[in-house]
C-alpha cells in the first residue's frame, strides 16, 4: 500500500511518524474517512468540508483543498484501480513537538497523511442480516461534532458493546439515543423515519445526509428529532448509516429482537442508497 506523508507519497513501510507527534500524544488531531466505490471516491466535496470544519474547530490550519483532493485522486487512481471498494483515511495532526500541551510556539507543520486501503462488504444477505446494539450512557465531550482521532469513549463503547455480545453501542444523552460509536442512529416508527438533529453532540455524517436526500425522493416522511430511550421499545425498525457500508441494518436493540432482517424501509433506503453509490453521476 502507498501511503501519502506530509508531502510525499511512500510505501507503508516508509512512513514514520515522529513519537512526538501532537496526534499520538494527546489525540491532537482530526480524521475523515472516505469510500470508494467502483474505484471512485463517494463524495468527497462534502468530507473535504467537513475535514474543513473539523481542523477549523481544532484551530488547525487549514489544508488546501485543491491539492489534498489531487493526493486522493491519485491514491484513488492506483490503489482503486486494484480495490476498487475501499476506504481512504485523512489524519491531520499539530505536528511533531516535545510534549507541552500548549500549541508548539512557534508553530510546527501540521503531520498529514492519506491511505487507502481495501474495504471488504459482507454479501447482502448476510449484512441484511442486521446487527445487534446496546445503549451506553454518552460520556463523550461537547464538539462531538469535530471528527477528532480522540476516540477513547468511543472505543470503550463499542468494546462493552462487544463484551455484552453487541456489534455496536448507541450513546444516549438526557434520555435520548443520538447516534452510535462510529454511526448515525435512525429509527423506523409508523412508516416515519426518525433520527437526532445536527447538534453539537453528534458527527453531521455524510451518509446520513444521503439518507435524508434519498427519503425525500422517495417520500418517506422524516421526523429530525432525537429518539427517546423508552421509545425504542415500540420502533419497527433500526439502522445505523456510516462511510464504511452505507446504512447498517440493526435487528436487536438491548437484547430486544426487532426482526430477523433488515425492515422494509430500511431495505428500500438500501436499495436507493446502492442504486446511488453505483451512479457516476454522484460520484
Ligand atoms: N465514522 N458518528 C460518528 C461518531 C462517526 O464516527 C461517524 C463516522 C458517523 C457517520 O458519518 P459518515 O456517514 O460521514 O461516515 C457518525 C467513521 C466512518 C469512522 O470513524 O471510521
Amino acid at each position: 500500500m502507498r501511503v501519502y506523508l506530509n508531502g510525499a507519497f511512500m510505501p507503508e513501510s516508509d512512513a514514520r511518524v515522529s513519537v512526538d507527534d501532537r496526534g499520538f500524544l494527546f489525540g491532537d488531531a482530526v480524521y475523515e474517512v472516505i469510500r470508494l466505490y467502483g474505484g471512485r471516491p463517494f463524495r468527497l466535496g462534502a468530507h473535504l468540508a467537513r475535514l474543513e470544519r473539523s481542523l477549523a474547530g481544532a484551530w488547525l490550519p487549514p489544508v488546501d483543498r485543491e491539492q489534498l483532493a489531487a493526493v486522493v485522486e491519485d491514491l484513488t487512481r492506483v490503489e482503486g484501480a486494484a480495490v476498487p471498494d475501499a476506504l481512504v483515511y485523512i489524519q491531520v495532526s499539530r505536528g511533531a513537538a516535545p510534549r507541552n500541551h500548549p500549541f508548539p510556539d512557534p508553530p510546527v507543520p501540521p503531520t498529514v497523511v492519506v491511505w487507502c486501503r481495501p474495504y471488504h462488504a459482507l454479501p447482502p444477505d448476510q449484512f441484511l442480516a442486521g446487527i445487534r446494539v446496546v445503549t451506553v450512557p454518552d460520556d463523550r465531550w461537547a464538539k462531538c461534532w469535530i471528527k477528532t482521532v480522540n476516540l477513547l469513549p468511543n472505543v470503550l463503547a463499542k468494546e462493552k458493546a462487544r463484551r455484552a455480545g453487541a456489534e455496536d453501542a448507541v450513546f444516549v444523552r438526557d434520555g435520548m439515543a443520538i447516534e452510535a460509536t462510529s454511526s448515525n442512529f435512525f429509527v423506523v416508527r409508523g412508516g416515519v423515519v426518525q433520527t437526532a438533529p445536527v447538534t453539537n453532540y453528534i458527527l453531521p455524517g455524510i451518509s446520513r445526509q444521503v439518507v435524508l436526500e434519498l427519503a425525500r425522493d422517495l417520500e418517506i416522511p422524516v421526523r429530525l428529532e432525537p429518539v427517546a430511550l423508552e421509545d425504542l421499545a415500540t420502533v419497527d425498525e433500526v439502522f445505523l448509516t456510516h462511510t464504511g457500508c452505507g446504512i447498517e441494518p440493526v435487528t436487536t436493540v438491548d437484547g430486544r429482537r426487532l426482526g430477523t432482517a433488515a425492515g422494509p424501509v430500511t431495505r428500500r433506503l438500501y436499495n436507493a442508497f446502492e442504486a446511488r453509490v453505483r451512479s457516476a453521476a454522484d460520484r
